[in-house]
Order: C-alpha cells, then structure tokens, then sequence
C-alpha cells in the first residue's frame, strides 16, 4: 500500500482534536448553537495551524452534524438519515462533496473556474444538503475577477450559502472582503500541544521513538502542526526499520550535533579558549554550516538562560526529561546575566558574520570572547566606575 503521509492520515476528525484552536472552535460551536451562523467567515493564521481542517469541520458540523461528537445538533431542521450524513462526512473530509466546494486559489489552473465557481453560488444546495459551503483556501490569490463576483456573492448573500476564506495573508484580503466576514486568527501552535500531538501519532503508529527527538521535531515545526508532522515523516523514512533518533534528524537537516554544542558551551564555562575554539573547530569540520553552528547554540544558551532563570521544571523549558537533567548540570555552571551576555555576543557574530570579509576569524574571536566572558565582565565591572553612560557622537 503507498504510504500517506502523517499529515493527512492524523487530519482531526472532530473539533476537540484541532489542537491549540480551542477558542475558534468554542466560538464556531456557538454560533451553530445559537442559530448565528455568519455567511463568511475569514480564517487567518500561517501554514499548518489548522484553518482548513477547521473549516471542513465546521462545513461537516453544519451540513452532518450527526457525524460528529462535539458538533451542536440542531433540533428543529429536517436533516437526512445518519449514513447519508456519514457519507457526506466523508466526502467533505476528503474535500469532495458536492456542496462544500474547495477551492484552492493559490494553484493558477482553478483561478480561472473559480470566478464561475462563485457566481453560480446561489444555486440551491443539492441532495438534501442544508448550505452549500465554499472553502476559499489562500484568498488572497485569487484573481481580480474572482474577488469581484466574491464580493458581488458577498453583498447580497443567498441564505443557504456560506463562505469560509483561508490565508495566510490577511493584508492582501481586499478590505471590502475582510468587512464583509467574521475573523479568526488562528494562533502558532505552543510547542508543548505539538509534542503531546507527536507522541500520540508516534503511539499510533508504534514507532519506537527517543523523547528528545520528539520534543526536537515539535520545536522545529516552528508553531506550525503540519510541519512538525513533515519532519517526522522525514525522519521516519531516514530511520528506516531503527528507532528514531536525534542523531537522524540531526544528520538529516545537516545539524550540528547536540553533544559537540555542549562541550564548546562547556568549555567556554570553563574559561578554556583553546578548548573552545577546537569545539567550534569540531563542529565545523563535520561540514555544518558555520549559519547552521551559530543558529543552534543560540537556541541552546537560550535553553540554559531559560533553566537558569526559570529553574529545570518550568514550563517555559521545552524539553524532555531527560534533556532537562543534563540542561540544568550545565547551566549550573552560569548565572543568568552570563548567558544573556553569551547569546548576545552570538547574535551579532549571526548578524555581522553575513558581511564579513572573513566569517570564521568572527566565529573564532567571538568564541574565544565567549570563553574570556568571565574575566571581561570583572574588567567591564571595574570600567562600569569610570565610563560616562552616554557615548560621545562624532561631530
Ligand atoms: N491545530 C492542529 N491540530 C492537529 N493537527 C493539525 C493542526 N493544524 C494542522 N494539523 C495537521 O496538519 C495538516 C494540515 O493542516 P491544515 O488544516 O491544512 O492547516 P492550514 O490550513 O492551517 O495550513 C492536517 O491534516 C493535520 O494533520
Ligand atoms: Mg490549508
């Protein structure tokens, strides 16, 4: 059998399963409740944080609610038998039922039948549907022509039609679209919902999986559902029948490896330059980029700033339990201050390697300034005395 990706086979199948949407879905459940249901709704929200498995939820909730669970149901509409509301479900989750029409602007071959699309939307729904519902993913895209019999629709909308508009791009929504429409903003996924999410499909699926490697992938997604479960597809197919571990993505996404983070960290704690030039050195020849070096060790001083300050058990630490142990040995070595200083230095070596003549001679000298952090602070302590806090301009 081909395999579907992850993405598509764990798409949520009830509004309590939308993860970290659970203010749009309460107000939508609302609404349907309470007989309130606008005739255009604009989802707003990056990639992968659910919009259109939303909004096919809310088109099965009001075209099938006996398909769901945690859909309200209505008490005085004719609504047909379960199984053909089921087989309506289903064909709506799959994004080819009659009467929730998806339309995908952003793929240029529908841009053209979408402006017929929407001005045939006042024809009645058909085969005992309630509301014909339209889907308009990536709004923004579509053509001049499209958006004007949209807004035609829009101005004087048919009863049984309703629309439900997708982006990623709000600002490119025309505002005479936008006023016409109830907006939801659909928030970046906590990282934490998308770790719990992960584990349940890496249960699911009964992959043998370290901890670390979950939370990585969840933090990696960047708030986005979607992409998390990508990475681990990824994953998944580079591990082949092994177990997944961080050192599968990491050789996988050509990351540098956590251990060689820690010992240049370490070693700059220690105040050994040598030491931490040759772990920089280290990282380097395994042929991680020196972008790639810097951007990781930001994240890990952050993590030890976070544990510093916070403490290992705090929920702002994002990381497994295991990860949280070794992260607190080796914070133990700074106080809070140093680390704020380390990932400052670290992100102007980011920020000025990009123009520099020579980008390893500032990862070099920022390394050894790193490791030198402890004495500088004494000396800038000394200074601190005899500096005047307001820099002389050059005339
Ligand atoms: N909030 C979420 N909770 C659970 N899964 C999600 C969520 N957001 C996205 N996904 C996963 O990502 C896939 C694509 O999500 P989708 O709803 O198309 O996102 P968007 O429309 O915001 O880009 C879904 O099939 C699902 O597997
Ligand atoms: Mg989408």
């Amino acid at each position: 059998m081909a395999y579907t990706v992850l993405a598509r086979r764990y798409r949520s199948q009830a509004f309590g399963d939308v993860v970290g949407q659970d203010a749009v879905a309460q107000t939508l459940k609302n609404a349907i409740q309470r007989d309130r249901v606008a005739h255009a709704y604009l989802f707003c929200g990056t990639r992968g944080v659910g919009k259109t498995s939303m909004a096919r939820l809310f088109a099965r909730a009001l075209n099938a609610p006996a398909t769901m669970p945690d859909a309200p149901q209505p008490s005085d509409v004719e609504l047909p038998e379960t199984d053909v509301q089921q087989r309506m479900a289903d064909a709506i989750m799959r994004g080819d039922d009659l009467n929730v029409i998806e339309i995908d602007a952003a793929s240029n071959n529908s841009v053209d039948n979408a402006r017929e699309l929407i001005a045939n939307a006042g024809l009645a729904p058909t085969a005992n549907a309630r509301f014909k519902i339209y889907i308009i993913d990536e709004v923004h895209m579509l053509s001049n022509q499209a958006f004007n019999a949209l807004l035609k629709t829009m101005e004087e909308p048919p009863e049984h039609v309703k629309f439900i508009l997708c982006t990623t791009d709000p600002h490119k929504v025309p505002p005479t679209i936008q006023s016409r429409c109830q907006r939801f903003d659909f928030p970046a996924i906590p990282t934490a919902r998308i770790t719990e999410h992960l584990k349940a499909v890496v249960n699911a699926e009964s992959l043998d999986a370290e901890d670390d490697l979950v939370y990585t992938v969840a933090r990696l997604g960047n708030g986005s559902m979607r992409d998390a479960l990508s990475l681990l597809d990824r994953v998944i197919a580079a591990a082949g029948d092994d177990k997944l571990t961080v050192t599968t993505l990491e050789t996988l996404l050509g990351l540098p490896e956590t251990d060689l983070i820690d010992n240049l960290v370490n070693a700059a704690a220690q105040g050994d330059v040598a030491a931490t030039l040759r772990a920089g050195h280290d990282l380097l020849a395994r042929g991680v980029s020196q972008e790639q070096v810097v951007e990781t060790l930001i994240e890990r001083l952050r993590q030890l700033m976070l544990v510093a300050a916070c403490g290992p058990d705090a929920d702002v630490v994002e990381l497994s339990d295991e990860a949280r142990k070794t992260t607190a040995q080796l914070a133990a070595h700074f106080d809070t201050d140093a680390l704020v200083y380390l990932i400052t230095l670290a992100d102007n070596l980011q920020r000025h390697a990009k123009q520099s003549a020579n980008p390893r001679a500032l990862f070099d000298a920022v390394l050894a300034r790193m490791a030198l952090a402890e004495k500088m602070a004494d000396v800038a302590a000394i200074l601190a005395g005899n500096t005047t806090p307001t820099q002389k301009k050059k005339p």
